[in-house]
């Protein structure tokens, strides 16, 4: 008896997100240090949707452009790929430039990048579209998520207050204190935060954009960083979570609603009885069936951004699927003088 060949279509179609963000990134470049963070955002767009247009798959954007971003964004609803009958179903989650801001001023930390969920039988949306603006987030590394799963009492929740997380840290990872590094957003919405770090005396990096690849940084073993604390983006809190579940990592996360006006809202959207609820990274991303993919417009702590010398460009980008958990680091040298992208705005190649 023959046995059908079943290709892993999850396997094939992530190296075509992985172009899609290598693409985006290639054609942010001409953006970086310009002060134009809207045509920025616009270039990675068209690159992906151009992609995407290549794409055999009927993808739906789950999370797109954030609630509190007025930019040229995907936004949710929007259908993309082939949507060729029999094509693969892929809810997917999608910062085009997630630091924006560092792109236009040509700052470090800012990356493209897309989570997919291929839709096969979980009932629901697999990428939590969550209608507010902020979530508190605090991600940590595999050892931790351990060491909390066999022993549920350890005070590694988004309550607890950070000093006694950076204490269980340090125990759990075999580290003083002071050598715990934790990253956060320089607010003011997270000054609090940031001088009981201080004050712990545990080693502190603040990001002015860009909590993506911090979020996913204290998960992968190239990087310095132990955890991320702090109020950050909401979307940026579900696609952060899908990177956590390929890397083995763990995140908690809590709207942190601005003031009464948005709670009321919330409450209004039915959103009630999750307002005050701890969401950990399986609950934002669920399934197994998860891909991630990243690539680095400028360096940040996940990787490196693009670079050009002579006609070469080069791209690094991460590239993860949950269900394996491989990590590959791809690094790609890009001809500019025979390489071409297909932009969704000209539906044709064209040479970057
Ligand atoms: P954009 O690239 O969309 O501007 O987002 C950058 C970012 O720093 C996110 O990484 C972060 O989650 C969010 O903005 C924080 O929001 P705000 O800038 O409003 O504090």
């Amino acid at each position: 008896m023959s046995m059908e060949f079943q290709p892993d279509i999850e396997r094939q179609i992530a190296f075509d997100f992985l172009r899609a963000t290598e693409i985006a990134a290639l054609n942010t470049l001409q953006w970086l240090g310009k002060g134009e963070k809207e045509l920025a955002d616009e270039a990675a767009c068209d690159a992906i949707r151009g992609m995407f247009d290549l794409t055999d798959m009927c993808g739906e954007v789950a999370i797109g452009e954030g609630i509190k971003d007025d930019a040229p964004g995907l936004f949710k609803g929007e259908k993309v790929g082939t949507w060729r009958p029999g094509a693969p179903r892929f809810e997917i989650a999608l910062d085009p430039i997630d630091g924006t801001t560092n792109v236009a001023k040509g700052m470090p930390n800012s990356l493209s990048c897309i989570a997919a969920a291929q839709v096969n039988g979980e009932s629901g949306p697999c990428l939590l579209d969550i209608p507010a603006f902020y979530m508190k987030k605090l991600a940590y590394p595999l050892a931790v998520r351990k060491a909390w799963l066999a022993d549920p009492k350890l005070p590694i929740d988004i309550d607890a207050p950070v000093s006694e997380v950076i204490d269980v840290t340090a125990k759990i990872l075999g580290k003083d204190v002071r050598d715990v590094l934790v990253c956060a957003l320089d607010r003011p919405r997270n000054q609090q935060l940031i001088e009981e770090i201080r004050r712990k005396g545990a080693a502190l990096r603040l990001i002015q954009d860009g909590d993506i690849a911090a979020a996913l940084a204290p998960a992968m073993r190239t990087s310095d960083i132990d955890l991320y604390v702090g109020i950050g983006g909401a979307p940026e809190a579900v696609v952060s979570a899908a990177g956590l579940r390929c890397l083995g990592g763990g995140m908690r996360a809590k709207i942190w609603p601005r003031d009464e006006a948005e709670r009321q809202s919330l409450i209004k959207m039915g959103w009630g009885d999750r307002i005050d609820k701890q969401f950990m990274s399986r609950d934002l991303a669920r399934g197994e069936n998860l891909i991630f993919t990243a690539t680095g417009i400028s360096t940040s702590p996940l990787v490196q951004g693009v670079s050009v010398r002579g006609s070469i460009a080069t791209t690094h980008s991460l590239l993860m699927r949950a269900k394996s958990g491989t990590v590959r680091f791809v690094e790609s040298h890009h001809d500019l003088d025979r390489k071409t992208i297909h932009l969704r705005s000209t539906q044709a190649e064209r040479r970057i």
